[in-house]
């Protein structure tokens, strides 16, 4: 392994107050959000839809790396793999590498990330394949009695398990764990389950000599759930989820990318300029964005599969990633969001 390699890649993914774009969805997650909009559900359609995503003009600008699905990471716009025309776009390629969120044994509501087995031989596969960088996801519900300790401790050690074999192949481990938004839980509840999945997180990395300075840490934002009464001002947010951050995250880690779970794009962006604009002076990691609904829902609904709309969605696309680089220096404001 060659550690500034890896430390050099994960700074690059956060310089620039640029950050990621999470391009990733599975075949089903995909082909859901496209039979919501009458989209064909086909290999064609999504294809049409990543190729318009990547050949936005001027997307690296406010993109540093973009974290492709197996089956596209496959496929080729106009005989250029999608990898290689990342990178001549000025993106940094990077990869899906769990195989989903299953029901975890003897553990009611919650799940457990699969994809261990034979992943040093998927990442090598995809290290030649041009990605410098994987991401896996562990999802962590708020329930009644939920998440329990063993869910949370198997969870943080899937992912450091992962980390370490992608150090291992030379590639940047983005480490996510998700605590959902769905439920009635308050924004306390929600800093308090977050940040036990973050110390969780971090003792396993420790454990598997996981390099921190070669890692991207990929959070949930600390937000009440979608169904509590009590929702939390962009404040709130802000200030909580920093707290969290402060407490869990060593200042060994480079950059800090925030999924964006099913918020608005709107507010997603609002909650990070804020963050920013708070406490960017006195943190020790970069805090930027690695959204993906964030950022293409709105390109992907004026889209819809048609292919007279692709220069509209890829101007709102843009205006998406350039609201959040915005957002990274704390000078985002609602008036970038009228035309
Ligand atoms: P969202 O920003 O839509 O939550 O997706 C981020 C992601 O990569 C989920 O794994």
């Amino acid at each position: 392994m060659n550690e500034q390699t890896l430390i050099d890649t994960a700074r690059a993914l956060v310089a620039d107050d640029k950050g990621l774009l999470a391009m990733d969805e599975s075949n089903p997650t995909c082909n859901k959000r496209f039979a919501r909009l009458g989209i064909p559900q086909t290999e064609e359609a999504r294809h049409a839809y990543r190729e318009l995503i990547v050949t936005t003009p001027g997307l690296g600008e406010s993109i540093s790396g973009a974290i492709l699905y197996d089956e596209t990471i496959r496929q080729q716009i106009g005989g250029t793999p999608f990898a290689k025309a990342l990178v001549e776009a000025g993106i940094i390629p990077g990869i899906k590498v769990d195989a989903g969120a299953k029901a975890m044994a003897a553990h009611a509501g919650e799940k457990i990330t699969e994809g261990l087995d034979g992943l040093r031989g998927r990442l090598a596969e995809y290290k030649n394949m041009g990605a410098r960088f994987a991401k896996w996801r562990a999802v962590i519900v708020i329930g009644d009695g939920l998440p329990s300790r063993s869910g949370l401790e198997a969870n943080a050690h899937a992912l450091a398990r992962y980390a370490a074999m992608c150090q291992e192949a030379g590639l940047v481990p983005v480490v996510e764990p998700e605590v959902l938004m769905d439920g009635e839980h308050t924004l306390d509840l929600c800093l308090k389950v977050t940040e036990d999945a973050l110390r969780n997180v971090f003792i396993q990395l420790n454990c598997q000599r996981v390099m921190l300075e070669g890692i991207i840490l990929k959070p949930n934002m600390v937000l009440p759930g979608l169904s509590c009464p009590q929702q939390a001002s962009v404040e709130e947010v802000a200030d909580a989820t920093v707290q969290c951050l402060l407490r869990t995250v060593p200042a060994a880690v480079p950059g800090i990318a925030f999924l964006s779970g099913g918020q608005t794009a709107e507010l997603a962006s609002a909650r990070l300029n804020a963050m920013n604009v708070r406490f960017k002076s006195r943190l020790p990691w970069a805090l930027a964005f690695s959204f993906a609904r964030a950022i293409q829902q709105p390109a992907l609904e004026l889209w819809r599969g048609d292919e007279a709309n692709v220069p509209a969605a890829q101007k709102a696309l843009l205006h998406r990633a350039r609201c959040n680089q915005a957002a990274r220096r704390g000078e985002y404001t609602a008036a970038m969001e009228t035309p």
